[in-house]
């Protein structure tokens, strides 16, 4: 599937509004989480070896937040409580695109802002509306940051499917879970009161 056709997909888009960090606000935070270009080109090897396993992936995570009650909550009608499919599924397919575009990343402006709408996807300023559903409204803040543990432990059996040696196993794997949680670290702006991000 191309990136132009999954619904709802906007990496790229320059109607986004433009994100209030600065490229030298990321250049400290990724200092901060140890996040160097060892880790950028560790994630541009990565690439190589989920590009095919990208479905499996998903399947583990789906499977996580499908079996877990709370989780599965935001991907369920606000009244009936019932899990939406098309919802699900419309997520998916972009969640799959993330998993490449968190290993090819190129950390400019376009893709703070992607980040930026993201962090509203999960927040209610802006949870919904892509797909126009009528699931929970809100994921709180304290899940989204937590998630990236299952995000990034998950992940290792797929980058020691392709024979690498450990020591480059390792490495992709730290830049992943270091790439996740930078993420997950943006999204949490709107949560945050103005002036305290
Ligand atoms: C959307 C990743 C935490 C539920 C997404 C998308 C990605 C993503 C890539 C698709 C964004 C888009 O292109 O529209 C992650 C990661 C997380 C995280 C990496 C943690 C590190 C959570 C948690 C929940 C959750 C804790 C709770 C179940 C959702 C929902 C959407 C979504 C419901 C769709 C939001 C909407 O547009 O209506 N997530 N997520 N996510 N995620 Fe997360």
């Amino acid at each position: 599937m191309t990136t132009s056709s999954i619904p709802g997909y906007r990496l790229g888009d320059t109607t986004l509004p433009k994100s209030p960090l600065t490229k030298d606000d990321l250049a400290t935070l990724k200092t901060t989480l140890l996040f160097g270009d060892a880790d950028v080109a560790a994630l541009r090897q990565a690439h190589g070896v989920v590009e095919d396993q990208v479905e499996a992936i998903l399947d583990v995570w789906y499977g996580f937040v499908g079996s877990t009650p709370h989780l599965l909550a935001y991907f369920s009608d606000a009244k009936t409580h019932q899990p939406l499919g098309a919802y699900l599924d419309a997520v998916r397919k972009r969640f799959g695109q993330w998993i490449l575009d968190t290993c090819r990343a190129d950390y400019d402006e376009a893709w703070l802002a992607w980040q930026d709408e993201i962090g509203r996807r999960h927040h209610r300023s802006g949870k919904n509306r892509t797909d126009g559903v009528s699931a929970a409204p809100h994921i709180p803040m304290r899940y989204v940051l937590a998630l990236a543990v299952p995000i990034s432990v998950t992940m290792k059996p797929f980058l020691a499917k392709k024979g690498h040696a450990s020591a480059e196993v390792e490495a992709m794997h730290a830049a992943w879970s270091k790439a996740v949680l930078l993420q997950a670290i943006l999204w949490s702006r709107p949560y945050a009161r103005e002036g305290d991000f």
